[in-house]
């Protein structure tokens, strides 16, 4: 098998890799024949509705269960007067990937949108109605639900408990010896993630086993939350999560109504199906909250950067702390040699943020990308020139150097594409028919994580295979990607690959977030092949029967389900050294994650070019054009990895320009809760956009050199609309998203 590491120390792939194959659940999802959560309709199924808070802060003094019980079809009906207890307290955190459990275990109200309540009933109509009928009369107390009335607190951690302050080098002494700087406040609003798919769950208990039906972007993970506040053995569930109709982040973290529902299902010896409303999913299934930041860039007379200050305001909840890491964006994209990172935490009385879309980096990357432009414009260079004269060559916040960083391939590639050489340097020179046009640029940054991640694979005697890893696919493509990566490590076509996943019986994928899946499932599943494919390799050197007998120095290589010499063109079939060694099967195991400390700080990395139009009189914006050329590794699917990369420049659309979860500051509550009110990008915002990979080849990141693309696109692109918007107007956007009155 040396065959298969080439000599920079990572792995060949064979011919599935690379290849733009349609997605393998394709057919399955678009003729309505995949199932979801709330497809599921074992037999007896009742139907559970949970009761949301209708104020932000105090308890519930009454609930007319009374009547609610009376209701025809209604079964039963929880409170905190008769919920089970849970196993452990609802404030138990498991892991870092644990959030409070709103489980009815006491009255008080935490936020509006908390559940308070849950009924059961024989159809979904029977719990509707008898949810309504449980008119709770609460005792209400003063609330704050946004940033500018929160409670401010100090901090040590951020989101999954990463460092809030960060300093290198003496900022004063910087900012002393400094010719210019600029000062940039930048808002961010709060967003839902609203998937396709609201939140929903199945639950059954069979004997001792829970079976649940429910999207999830971490399933081994919350087979090990839900065992832990359920006092059961992690082997007793099944968490199945075949399909998923997006998560962005939500469906990483389990929430109460989930655990309400498998209790009700014990309790009532039945199957419990819940399925939230889309304005249920508002308050207990995490958002991203709003930031305020601050930048500070200070300059030396050529406009190299000489100091970069980022501080982050942002708001979570009073019980819980999740706090979007915005401020360390600026840690690693642009070489300052002093650099300062900070965040302040403030509570209000608002269900706890999560992560969502990029948490931290689309935020932070915003106000970055206009603080850029505002110290470009004070440098007196074209925002592409600053970048360029600033870019970074090693990672300024650890000093390491990048594992690749084909940042300049991607300034280059973009900006041709778009024609950026023709922009004229002031604000309002441009004009189609009576719309100003602006042109605008943002860098794209994001990390490259890994998780843990375990995979079989297992050949089979008609030469085709079976692999397994529970991966979770909530639209981006996984089972297909994870597939082409998969038979190449088995060497095979991957039409003979039947891949299986979905479920917790299987081995851990590990989590499909951070944009780190591809990379770290992918990884335990091409070791799966490998280990499998090195199995048959030792059968058919050592047996004198086969033409590889005794090509063990030479080494073999696996392509096309053949075993092939190195030393000559002889080969054997997979099925015929199966055959003759009297096996049904070979299974390989294989495990994905990062070994040891980095020795490179590992990013994708991107450029994005953006045009908007502005109706001078009504301050309308619209993206005219939007092209991003992105560098992340190596691509395994160019079709899906362009998909994710539109998609997440379409989300930048929406937080530029569209969307904000707006409260009532006097009831605390939701105003627009639904997709009337919370407006996402239809195709008609995003008239042309454009991805376009370039190639890069990183030895360091992982075997397989992927990065990740999930989160990438949404960087850099919220930045370059807004410096459009600039240069259409001359107005610098101090809020995302851009609100057309602050623009006439
Ligand atoms: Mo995500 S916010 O990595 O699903």
């Amino acid at each position: 098998m040396d065959d298969m590491l080439n000599t920079q120390g990572h792995v060949r792939l064979g011919s599935s890799a690379g290849q733009p194959l349609t997605r393998r659940d394709g057919i399955l999802k678009v003729t309505g024949a995949a199932p979801y959560a709330a497809d599921a309709r074992p037999e007896g199924v009742l139907h559970a509705v949970t009761l949301a808070a209708g104020i932000a802060r105090g308890r519930v003094a009454r609930l007319n269960s009374a009547a609610a019980e009376a209701h025809p079809g209604v079964v039963k009906v929880y409170t905190p007067a008769n919920t089970p207890a849970l196993a452990v307290s609802p404030d138990e955190k498991i892991h870092p990937f644990v959030w409070r459990m709103e489980v009815l275990q006491d009255d008080r109200v935490r936020y509006a949108g908390q559940p308070i309540a849950m009924v059961v009933a024989e159809t979904l109509e029977a719990a509707t109605e008898a949810a309504r009928l449980l008119a709770p009369d609460y005792e209400a107390e003063p609330h704050r639900v946004t940033l500018d009335d929160a409670e401010p607190f100090d901090t040590e951690t951020t989101a999954f408990g990463r460092p809030a302050n960060m300093t290198k080098g003496d900022l004063a002494t910087a900012r002393a010896t400094s010719s210019r700087h600029v000062t940039t406040q930048v808002d961010t609003s709060a967003q839902y993630h609203n998937a396709m798919e609201p939140h929903a769950i199945t639950a059954q208990w069979v004997g001792d086993r829970l079976e649940i039906d429910t999207p999830n972007q971490a399933i081994g993970l919350s087979k090990q939350t839900f065992s832990a506040f359920l006092g059961i053995a992690p082997e007793q569930i099944l968490l199945r999560s075949p399909f998923i109709g997006g998560g962005f982040g939500s469906k990483a973290i389990l929430y109460g109504a989930q655990l309400l529902t498998i209790l009700a299902a014990r309790d009532l010896e039945r199957p419990v199906k819940l399925a939230l409303r889309r304005d249920q999913v508002y308050g207990p299934t995490g958002h991203r909250a709003p930031t305020r930041q601050t930048l500070r860039i200070d300059m030396d007379d050529m406009g190299r950067i000489t100091a970069l200050d980022h501080d982050t305001i942002t708001l979570t909840s009073s019980f819980d702390q999740f706090l979007e890491s915005a401020s360390n964006a600026s840690h690693s994209l642009y070489a300052a040699p002093v650099l300062r990172t900070t965040h302040h935490g403030r509570r209000a009385d608002v269900g706890t943020p999560g992560p969502m879309r990029a948490p931290g980096e689309a935020p932070g990357s915003a106000a970055l990308e206009i603080a850029m432009d505002e110290a470009a414009r004070a440098a007196g260079l074209d925002p592409l020139d600053f970048r360029l004269l600033n870019h970074a060559d090693t990672d300024p916040a650890s000093g390491m150097s990048f594992s690749s960083k084909a940042l300049r391939e991607c300034y280059a590639e973009a900006a041709g594409r778009f024609g950026w050489a023709g922009r004229p340097q002031e604000p309002r020179q441009m004009r189609e028919g009576r719309l100003l046009k602006g042109w605008g640029m943002g860098t794209a940054q994001f990390p490259c994580p890994m998780f843990q991640a375990a995979a079989h694979a297992t050949l089979r005697a008609d030469g085709s295979a079976v692999v397994e890893t529970s991966a979770a696919d909530m639209g981006q493509g996984a089972w297909t990607a994870l597939a082409q990566i998969a038979a190449d490590g088995l060497g095979i076509d991957i039409d003979k690959v039947e891949f299986r996943s979905g479920h917790s019986d299987l081995p851990d994928a590990g989590v499909a977030g951070g944009s780190g899946h591809t990379a770290t499932a992918g990884t335990a599943l091409f070791n799966a092949g490998s280990d499998a494919v090195r199995q048959l390799a030792d059968l058919a050197t050592q047996d004198p029967a086969s033409p590889l007998f005794g090509a063990g120095n030479a080494g073999v290589t696996a392509r096309s389900g053949r075993l092939w010499r190195n030393d000559d063109d002889r080969s054997e079939a997979y099925e015929d050294i199966l055959a003759r060694a009297g096996l049904e099967l070979i299974r390989g195991e294989g495990t994905g994650a990062r070994e040891g400390e980095p020795t490179h700080a590992m990013f994708s990395h991107g450029a994005v070019f953006a045009e908007v139009l502005v109706d001078p009189d009504l301050g309308q914006v619209r993206v005219s054009r939007l092209i991003g050329a992105f560098a992340a590794g190596r691509i395994i699917n160019p079709a899906l990895a362009r998909s994710q990369l539109l998609g997440g420049m379409i989300w930048g659309i929406g937080m530029a320009l569209q969307e904000e979860a707006l409260h009532d500051t006097r009831s605390g509550r939701f105003v627009n809760n639904d997709l009337a009110g919370y407006h996402v990008p239809v195709n008609a915002d995003a008239p042309m956009v454009e991805a376009i990979t370039v190639h890069e080849d990183d030895p360091f990141v992982n075997a397989l050199g992927i990065k990740g693309v999930g989160e990438i696109g949404v960087t850099g692109t919220v930045g370059a609309i807004g410096n459009a918007v600039w240069h259409a107007t001359g107005v610098r956007p101090g809020r995302f998203p851009i609100h057309p009155e602050t623009l006439i």
